[in-house]
């Protein structure tokens, strides 16, 4: 445990200023409605993308877009003018077509006057295989700040440069390091960390089940994509909160930087998992990917990396055919 985290604090199941730590169970409408104005540094979540899963009702992208609406003014009122706010989701999918849905929310944070500053693509290996398009491998983040005064600091998570020897060959720093000594910015592709999720796959046959921090969740996001937020665009103490909290992971990566964590999550399954999770945090006993492992790359010796015998085959004897 590091910082101002000494002792585990309470998790209060109630908004309350002096909390460090609040988790309610209940529907995110009714929670935000008890938080003040001008309060959260960092709104992180990943919505329901309305796409039936076990924790929502599927129906139209109309009526699913309203309900949002309602809730992102509400998101903007408590979020503070420095703040920032990062909406990450995926695709809906209607009858094979496909509606990315940070398209559709784009307008609703422009009309509450936000500011978008980044898109971020996170990428990752897995997913489903598609038959009739390409097979979707990468999700967005919208990153939206209240005004132009806001947190950013880049030199918290700034990660290694691929050649930190590189000069300057002309101009007054000639000859000097062009680089910076504390390496770059991370850009708006997410690659690493998403390559560090897909890991487990190289070794273990299900990715999901087999990864340190999988809960039984179906759209658990990994600790280390929030905490590269958390670092980014909050100081210590700031208040980070997830209206859509699932199993907590968002509060995990604020509370593991000091910051003061909120969440508020509707299945009471998800709640008690987060709750776990959280105590497992504060004992030292929840595997996390730590921040900024190193990219895996198979070697081509680990068997699921290896062409399988039968397809060998048919290689060989198209090979054959063709000479
Ligand atoms: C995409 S998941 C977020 C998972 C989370 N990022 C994690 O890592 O565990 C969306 C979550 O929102 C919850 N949810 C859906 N509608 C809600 C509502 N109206 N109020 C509170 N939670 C809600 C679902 O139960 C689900 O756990």
């Amino acid at each position: 445990m590091s910082g101002r985290y000494l002792f585990e604090p309470q998790i209060s199941p109630y908004f309350n200023a002096d909390a460090d730590l609040v988790l309610y169970e209940g529907d995110v409408n009714d929670f935000v409605q008890t938080l003040p104005d001008n309060s959260i540094k960092l709104i992180i979540t990943s919505p329901p993308y309305n796409l039936g899963k076990a924790y929502e009702t599927r129906t139209s992208i109309k009526a699913y877009l309203e309900t949002q609406t309602q809730l992102i003014a509400q998101l903007c009122r408590v979020l503070r003018d420095d703040g920032s706010l990062c909406w990450q989701t995926g695709n809906y999918v209607e009858k094979g077509e496909v509606f990315p849905l940070d398209i559709f929310y784009y307008p609703i944070f422009k009309d509450h006057g936000l500011v978008l500053r980044n898109r971020i693509i996170w990428r990752f290996g897995h997913g489903l295989h598609a038959s009739k398009r390409f097979s979707g491998r990468y999700e967005t983040i919208l990153w939206f700040t209240k005004s132009d005064q806001y947190t950013f600091n880049l030199d918290a998570v700034r990660v290694p440069s691929k050649y930190p020897g590189k000069r300057h060959y002309k101009g007054p720093n000639k000859g000097k390091p062009s680089g910076n000594p504390k390496g770059k910015n991370p850009s708006d592709i997410w690659e690493i960390i998403a390559q560090d999720w897909d890991e487990a796959v190289w070794d273990i046959p299900n990715v999901k089940s087999n990864h340190p921090e999988k809960t039984i969740h179906p759209c658990q996001y990994p600790i280390e994509l929030v905490e590269r937020c958390v670092l980014a665009l909050t100081d210590e103490h700031d208040w980070v909160f997830d209206p859509y909290a699932g199993v907590g992971s968002a509060l995990i990566a604020a509370i593991k930087h000091d910051r003061r964590a909120m969440g508020s999550e509707k299945e009471p399954e998800y709640i008690t998992i987060a709750r776990e999770r959280l105590r497992a945090y504060f004992n030292g006993a929840l595997r996390i990917r730590p921040l900024g492992k190193p990219i895996y790359q198979p070697s081509g010796r680990e068997k699921v990396s290896q062409i399988p015998e039968e397809w060998k085959a048919n290689t060989d004897r198209k090979e054959t055919d063709i000479s």
